[in-house]
């Protein structure tokens, strides 16, 4: 057997069933969930044992170099909810909808949701904010798709908000957002982000909701967290929130690599005879005797 073989186990299990991110809830089991982006960032998250996979918006800022997750569009998350759903087999595959595809209308919202179902092979998918969006959640979760709420820092609408801070931390303001979550929990959200809220909060709306709320910059007392793939490995540029803490730093590895690779080609290091092609002896014969 290969030493990769145990890593890559979880391939040969099924997909982790819904319901059981309620049952872990109940059980006091932390939910664990991760953004990717394409098919070996999905697999890895498979292989590393991830409960959940967020195909998010934060690719418009992470990946594509955008100054906020706005001008992401459905087609965007499309492909990638295709090619992460190639690469995750186990984890529950959750895509964001952008912003712009789910605002107009219920109608527009279940059309958009069900392309991500069918077209990009996600088994659920993620809207921010409450207001109308509890109307497009209900209405979605009629049309038989699983969704997951997000509220307190909504990317989406961070100018509304004041920009990129932390939200709930009056008591009128949190206690709207335990009433937004509740209100996503009554119209079908199986599960709800919080992201950028008081540790008080995120523990209230926890205790107070049925289903899970995963966190995101919102302290210890969430039944599950989230965080950002390129935040969490170093691959991402500049400056990261302060709720992200750092497993890895990818970025300078690949520096690193990459500058080995130059000083090989410059100095003629690389190829060596092992990365070079041979032809059989006559062959070769042959063909400088012609
Ligand atoms: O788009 C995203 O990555 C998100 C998470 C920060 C929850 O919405």
């Amino acid at each position: 057997m290969s030493d990769k073989a145990p890593r890559y186990a979880s391939w040969t299990t099924g997909k982790l069933p819904l319901p059981e991110l309620q049952e872990m809830k109940r059980r006091g089991e932390k939910i664990v969930m991760v953004t990717a982006y394409d098919a070996p960032s999905g697999r890895l998250a498979d292989a590393a044992g991830v409960d959940l996979i967020l195909v998010g918006d934060s690719s418009g800022m992470v990946m594509h170099g955008r100054e906020s997750t706005v001008a992401v569009t459905l087609e965007e998350i499309m492909f990638m909810t295709q090619w992460v759903t190639r690469g995750a087999r186990r984890p529950i595959v959750v895509a964001d909808m952008p912003f712009g595809s789910y605002e107009t209308s219920n109608e527009q919202a279940i059309g958009n949701a069900v392309r991500l179902v069918k077209e990009g092979g996600a088994d659920a998918v993620k809207l921010e904010r409450s207001g109308t969006s509890v109307a497009r959640a209900k209405a979605i979760v009629d049309a038989g798709i699983p969704v997951m709420g997000h509220i307190g820092l909504t990317p989406q609408t961070a100018t509304v908000l004041g920009g990129f801070k932390a939200q709930g931390r009056t008591a009128d303001r949190a206690n709207e957002l335990i009433r937004d979550a509740l209100e996503l929990q009554a119209a079908g959200c199986f599960a709800i982000v919080l992201e950028a809220v008081p540790e008080a909060v995120a523990s209230a709306a926890t205790k107070a909701l049925a289903v899970p709320t995963i966190g995101i910059g919102a302290g210890a007392a969430t039944d599950g967290q989230v965080l950002v793939w390129h935040d969490m490995l170093g691959y991402s540029e500049g400056h990261a929130p302060r709720f992200v803490k750092r497993y890895a730093e990818i970025g300078d590895a690949i520096v690193d690599a990459l500058g080995r690779y130059a000083e090989d080609v410059r100095s003629g290091a690389f190829p060596e005879a092992q990365h070079t092609y041979a032809m059989p002896e006559a062959e070769l014969k042959t063909f400088e005797r012609r």
